[in-house]
């Protein structure tokens, strides 16, 4: 793989990296297609991070179908699908990691301790061996794109990372390979997390800027569906991903719900039109 990218590079290349965990959808569909307008070689990386699951988490059944994916992918136009095993990755003796501090462990990393490491030390890794120019991340993981850039700053690194629109089914729900596990009940239960946004995005349209009731209504509606547990509903800052009292510069409704046993995550990105404009733009 490094060869290639050496080589593609040396050729005057621009290389566009896809990173993914495999079980693909059309939500890594759309990061290629985004990548392939960009880039004269597009490489898609599939490789199911043990660094980045707790303990007790699903790293075992994770859905795997590698043979599907690159003919996926293949279909998709990517040029290099790199696949390693997890001893490429990470040899005997393994012991070093990256951590983004402070906003690593908020959210999504209070509810999963170490997560964040194992994400940015397998993209450095993947970065270091893919050398890509631009690098595809769905919005859907706002957190984690969010740690990758302020990684991707303080390394002074050679990629750029490009943010691709959540992609959705016709009721709302996000594309998530983790929506497999759900049963037919807990896939109609869990739309609750796109209505849930909606309705902040609808009190955010009447004018209402205070975070403490944007986050009532939040749980109002997640609390009426019996399938669902909540584990974070949140307004949070955009940039820090610390709680705000009152929405007025880039923020996003972050949420993450238990669906039975499935744990799902959804946002809602708000931004002023313009710096200090009250007039809000919206993203889900
Ligand atoms: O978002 C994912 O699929 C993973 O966290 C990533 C970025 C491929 C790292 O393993």
């Amino acid at each position: 793989m490094k060869e290639f990218a050496r080589g593609a590079r040396a050729e005057g290349r621009v290389i566009g990296l896809v990173p993914t965990m495999g079980a693909l959808h059309e939500g890594h569909t759309a990061l290629v297609a985004r990548a392939r307008k960009e880039c004269s070689r597009v490489i898609a990386s599939v490789f199911v991070n043990p660094k980045q699951f707790g303990p007790k988490e699903d790293y075992k059944k994770y859905p795997r179908d590698l043979e599907k994916d690159a003919k996926t992918l293949e279909e998709a136009g990517v040029d290099v699908l790199f696949a390693p095993e997890a001893a490429d990755i990470y040899p005997d003796g393994f012991r070093t990691y990256v951590n983004v501090e402070g906003i690593s462990e908020r959210l999504e990393g209070r509810s999963r301790p170490g997560h964040f490491r194992g994400v940015a030390t397998v993209v450095l890794k993947l970065f270091e061996i893919v050398q890509p120019h631009f690098a595809y991340f769905g919005r859907k993981d706002a957190q984690q794109v969010r740690i990758i850039s302020e990684m991707v700053r303080d390394l002074n690194l050679d990629s750029e990372i490009v943010v691709c629109p959540v992609v959705r089914e016709a009721d709302g729900l996000a594309l998530s390979s983790r929506n497999a596990y759900l049963s037919a009940g807990e896939r109609n239960a869990a739309t609750v997390l796109h209505q849930a946004l909606v309705t902040v995005r609808d009190e955010l349209s009447r004018g209402v800027r205070d975070a403490m009731q944007l986050q009532t209504a939040l749980r109002r509606i997640l609390g009426a569906e019996p399938l669902a547990q909540v584990d974070y509903a949140e307004i949070v800052s955009a940039d820090t991903f610390e709680p705000v009292v009152r929405v007025a510069r880039p923020s996003y409704a972050v949420l993450a719900v238990f669906i039975g046993k499935t744990r799902l995550i959804d946002n809602l990105l708000i931004e002023p039109v313009s710096a200090g404009s009250e007039d809000l733009l919206f993203q889900l």
